[in-house]
């Protein structure tokens, strides 16, 4: 048994070095290692072992097997590096390579996180919301009545179950107070969506950037020393801007804020909505919540909003609103 053992040793170690693919070695594995190959019918021969010797030749056969094993092994390995290198040597290292496509920022996106940048400086953290959202949170909690015209089927895209797809990014304002207790400072970049006739001026997707800022006895002062700053920051210190009074159901006084800079060509042009808080906005967060952490006397804001395509659109000269959203190459490398 003992020869028998040494011979099919020495048989099985050339058979793996004389096999040339993976074919071979694999049908080596079979005849040495299968089910009915040649160490198991060995192996058989076991039963007829004399006692004494039952444990030195089992010895020997389990060394075998794990000879065998580990050779194929290694066969297997020396093949696939064999592979590898085959496979590199068609490969010209010298050959000029292909250089990479290089992207660009979007014009919107650059403004978007310039803005960004300035408002974290001055300690707002980002919040969001959804842009498919209720008639509650974009319009009843913002004071906003129901015969009031930004509630009109003509300007607004509603959904068959009531919701809509939000008219202005101050419904984060009240996801914001409803999920948090004052202070609250944060901005909220995002989509905006109106039933405008798409034209050069007017998307029907727009971006804006919503801004709200609720403590207490914050101040109109602080209102205007936040923008101020912002606008200064986003267009140099060179900068005007203009304070005029205005509306917004939500806010109380309401002002719209004109600017005047040599980036925007040195003509006013009115770029955003702001105003205190309307104390109204502040009562149906305290309905909502079911507390008075926002009771109107007690704490004040104030709320801010702007949208960013029309000001990309001045700030780079394009000269379509419509090129901002046509993702056309020959546009975009230009940034
Ligand atoms: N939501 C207003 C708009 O879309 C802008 C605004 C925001 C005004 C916050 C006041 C306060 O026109």
């Amino acid at each position: 048994m003992e020869a028998q053992i040494e011979s099919l040793r020495a048989e099985a170690l050339a058979a793996i070095t004389a096999a040339r693919t993976a074919p071979d070695l694999a049908a080596v594995r079979l005849k040495y290692l299968g089910r009915t190959g040649a160490i198991p019918l060995l192996s058989e021969g076991m039963r007829d072992v004399p006692k004494e010797a039952k444990a030195s030749v089992g010895k020997a056969l389990n060394a075998l097997r794990a000879e065998v094993t580990s050779a194929l092994e290694a066969g297997d390995r020396a093949l696939a590096s064999a592979a590898d290198e085959a496979s590199l040597a068609e490969v010209d290292l010298t050959l000029p390579g292909i250089a990479p496509l290089r992207g660009s920022i979007h014009p919107l996106t650059q403004l978007l996180d310039r803005a960004v940048r300035i408002f974290r400086r001055m300690g707002f953290a980002l919040a969001d919301g959804p842009d498919i959202e209720t008639e509650w949170h974009c319009f009843d909690a913002l004071n906003t009545p129901p015969h009031h015209p930004a509630r009109n089927e003509l300007d607004t895209f509603y959904l068959p179950d009531g919701r809509l797809l939000r008219t202005h990014t101050s419904t984060v304002q009240i996801r914001t107070m409803e999920g948090q207790p004052p202070p609250v400072r944060i901005i909220a970049p995002g989509a905006a969506y109106r039933r405008d006739e798409v034209d050069a001026t007017h998307l029907a997707q727009f971006t804006q950037m919503e801004g709200l800022y609720v403590a207490e006895a914050v101040s109109v002062a602080e209102l205007k020393g936040t923008l101020e700053f912002f606008f200064q920051e986003l267009f140099g210190t060179g900068t005007d801007i203009r304070f005029r009074p205005h509306f917004f159901p939500f806010t109380e006084p309401s002002f719209e804020i004109d600017i005047r800079t040599a980036a925007l060509g040195e003509r006013w042009m009115e770029l955003a909505g702001c105003g205190m808080v309307d104390p109204a906005v502040f009562e149906a967060m305290c309905d909502r919540r079911r507390d008075r952490v926002y009771d109107p006397e007690t704490v004040t804001g104030f709320a801010f909003g702007f949208g960013l395509d029309r000001l990309a659109m001045n700030l780079t000269g394009v000269p379509d609103i419509r090129m901002l959203v046509e993702n056309d190459l020959r546009f975009l490398r230009q940034f």
